[in-house]
């Protein structure tokens, strides 16, 4: 992203014609402001348990929760195209699913030996987590519930122990999506106690509460566990300023990277941050954004790849550093092409 500091000059017509850098592409590359690359993409990706297996999502379009050894294939596959991370999110065994939610932190658990065998087979490829109960939540909430309450103290030192068993299992950047308040700084202090100092956080830290989220909540099986909402740690769509508060939180706690979530309709969070902090600035385009583009291009009623590629460059616009999109091996390959 480059901004003049200064307000240009326009002079008038005809001395100046907007239209001249527009009038070939040798021009329009020359002047382009922003660029969009395979290395711009994190690969949110779906694992399940098995061999061999890929099972469609339908209201995912393309996108397939994969057995372990299909998932090591497609982390070989984002490595070839040039994309630096995936972000591993596991189908959990309803059987599995308890209120205290202990199957967050075995270190066997389908999530961590995800993490496991990907490292093993594709090492060059920076593996992302996500910290969070709802997988193994039997209410499908965030957060460990007592009489009707999220906690939020109990549940972040139930994420501690869940951050330590990915930080074991070898991932590269763990993913706090849970809004809890103090998790950053006990994860944080968790890890380096355990001396492991380059391991990366990139916290949600603007997450709003948000009903983009329904066509993951189907992917992970979350759907029919969620009872009631999560407004009590998620954040409201009308706030702004609340977000600039938690970015400043999270970075003084430990984060080393932040994140806005969902993406498109929340492009101007996106700018303020970056444009406020200067940190590495992530957005998520969300299960529910992919589907609606899927939804229209397999309609015939929008150009998908031109629709894809224009609402990743609107990240870059914003000032992101990169996104987490269902589309990114398709992107990099269309990337490729070009
Ligand atoms: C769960 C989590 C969610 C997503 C990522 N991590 C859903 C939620 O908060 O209910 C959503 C991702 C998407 O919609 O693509 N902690």
């Amino acid at each position: 992203m480059s901004r003049s500091p200064h307000a240009t000059t326009v002079a008038p017509f005809p001395l100046t014609r907007l239209r001249r850098t527009r009038a070939s592409a040798a021009l329009r590359d020359l002047v382009r402001e922003n660029s969009l690359e395979a290395s711009d993409l994190i690969w949110p990706v779906f694992v399940v348990e098995g061999t061999s297996v890929e099972q469609d999502i339908p209201s995912m379009p393309g996108v397939t929760r994969k057995s372990i050894d299909k998932l090591v294939e497609a982390a070989r596959e984002a490595a070839d195209l040039g994309i630096p991370a995936i972000c591993i999110f596991p189908y959990t065994d309803p059987a599995r699913k308890t209120e205290t939610c202990e199957e967050a932190w075995n270190p066997d658990n389908l999530s961590n030996r995800a993490i496991r065998a990907v490292k093993a087979a594709v090492p060059e490829i920076a593996v992302m987590t996500d910290i969070a109960l709802d997988p193994y939540n039997a209410n499908g909430h965030d957060g460990i519930v007592r009489n009707g309450e999220i906690l939020n103290d109990e549940t972040v030192e139930a994420l501690v122990k869940m951050a330590l068993a990915q930080a074991e299992a070898g991932a590269d950047i763990l993913g706090p999506s849970d809004m809890m308040d103090g998790r950053i700084g006990a994860i944080r202090r968790a890890i380096e106690a355990e001396g492991h100092r380059n391991l990366a956080i990139m916290s949600y830290t603007a997450k709003y509460a948000s009903a983009f989220y329904g066509p993951f909540r189907d992917a992970v099986g979350a759907s029919g566990a969620l009872k009631g909402d999560k407004k009590t740690y998620q954040m409201d769509p009308a706030n702004t300023d609340e977000a600039m508060r938690l970015v400043e939180r999270d970075l003084a706690e430990g984060a080393d990277m932040i994140m806005v979530k969902p993406g498109m309709p929340y492009l101007d969070i996106c700018q303020r941050v970056k444009d406020t902090f200067g940190v590495p600035t992530f957005a998520y385009q969300v299960s529910g954004e992919y589907a609606m583009i899927m939804a229209a291009s397999e309609n015939g009623w929008v150009d998908g790849d031109r629709v894809m590629e224009e609402s990743l460059m609107a990240f870059k616009r914003a000032g992101c550093n990169g996104i987490l999109t269902y589309f990114a091996p398709r992107m990099a390959r269309l990337l490729g092409q070009s």
